[in-house]
This record gives structure tokens, sequence and C-alpha cells, in this order.
């Protein structure tokens, strides 16, 4: 079975935190769920969803689901001993992208996330700020240097989505392909034609 971890912070864009988790939950692997007390409250405050209820709904389905007190360093994934076949940090705050990109994490999440550096586990990150100053540059560079992939939540317009959920689901698609997970969420191009 595939073995997942998904982060979530405190930027804004849970929406696409959510649709990753469900689509994911819909597929029979293990999620590693890891949430900073920021990404809880701005998951609360965009969605309108409970981040525990959201998790009770998620569980419900195909996966198997395990969350993570982001303080409790004595878990499975902060040890590279706990082999995972890709991470994905979405939405990623700057803040936690300094933190991952200076080796200061201090939390689960970013330590998680080290130690996918550090054993060159797959690891996509979904930076949002705008605009994007000097230091989250160089931290994103830094963190692409070492192997990650920076993939900010740009919309895909060439499919020409007319609706929200569209727009979403070809970024979260393309999150999930960046991870080694193929699905039909986003459009594939081909040379300007329909599909
Ligand atoms: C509604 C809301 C939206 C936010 N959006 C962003 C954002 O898009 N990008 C960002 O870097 N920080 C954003 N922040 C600030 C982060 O939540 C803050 O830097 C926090 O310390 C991040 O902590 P974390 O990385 O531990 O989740 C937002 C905060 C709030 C309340």
């Amino acid at each position: 079975m595939k073995r997942y971890i998904i982060g979530v912070t405190g930027a804004s864009g849970s929406v696409l935190a959510k649709r990753v988790l469900s689509y994911l939950s819909d597929t029979q692997a293990e999620l590693h769920i890891i949430a900073t007390d920021m990404g809880r409250k701005v998951f609360e405050y965009e969605t309108g969803i409970p981040w525990s209820q959201f998790l009770r709904s998620v569980s419900q389905n195909k996966a198997e689901i395990h969350s993570y007190d982001n303080k409790d360093m004595f878990a499975s994934v902060a040890s590279g001993s706990f082999v995972t076949d890709a991470m994905m940090i979405v939405p990623c705050s700057m803040a936690t992208a300094a933190k991952i990109a200076t080796g200061t994490g201090g939390n689960l999440l970013c330590r998680a996330a080290d130690v996918c550096l550090k054993e060159k586990t797959k690891l996509v990150i979904s930076p949002r700020e705008a605009p994007l100053n000097s230091i989250h540059l160089r931290n994103l560079l830094t963190l692409s240097e070492n192997g990650s992939i920076i993939l900010p939540p740009v919309p895909m317009f060439y499919a020409k989505s007319e609706d929200y959920n569209g727009l979403i689901d070809g970024i979260a698609g393309r999150i999930l392909k960046s991870a080694g997970i193929e699905n039909d969420l986003y459009t594939k191009w081909n040379n300007g034609k329909e599909m």
C-alpha cells in the first residue's frame, strides 16, 4: 500500500488541502496527516468545516488515515526508518518554507519534510503567498536545490475551466501528479485539442 505524508499549514488555500485529502482518502493508501495550529485554524476559517470533523469524514473512506500532533516528535514520520512514497505540503506558508529551508523546524511537519530531503523521498511543496519577497524566493530556491518540487497553486488557465472547482481540481491534480500519483483531476495538454 502506498504511504503518503500530507502537511497542512496556515497559508491561504485550504481548499487545496481539502481536495487533495478527499481525493487520496478514496484510494487504497496510508495517509499520514500533520496540520500546524495555523493550518487547522485557516482551514476552518476558509472552508467553514471544523478540522476534526473533516478528518472524521475522510476517515470513513477507503484510505487508512493517521493524524498527528505537530508537537509529537516521537511519531513514526519523524524518522527516516519510516519509509514513505512522498510528502506533500499543501498549502505551504512562507514561515514553514523558511523553517524547512533553514533546517530550523522544531515541529513534526518540518521534521518529516527534513527527513524526506535527507532520504531523497519526493517532497512536493505548494507555497502560497503574493507577492513573494526575496526571502521567500531564496527559501524556495534552497528547497528546490535540495530536491523539493515547488508547485505554487497557479491555475491551469489553458484548461479554460469556467468554474472555481475546476480550477481547484486542476491544481490539486498537478500536486498529486508531482507526488507520483497519476489522476484525472487535471487537464492534460494535447496540442490544444480537446482530450
Ligand atoms: C486567513 C489567513 C491567511 C493566511 N495566508 C497566508 C498565506 O497565504 N501565506 C503565508 O505564508 N502565510 C499566510 N498566513 C499567515 C500564516 O498563517 C502565519 O505565518 C503562520 O505563522 C504560519 O504558521 P505555520 O507555517 O506553522 O502554519 C495567513 C494567515 C491567516 C490568518
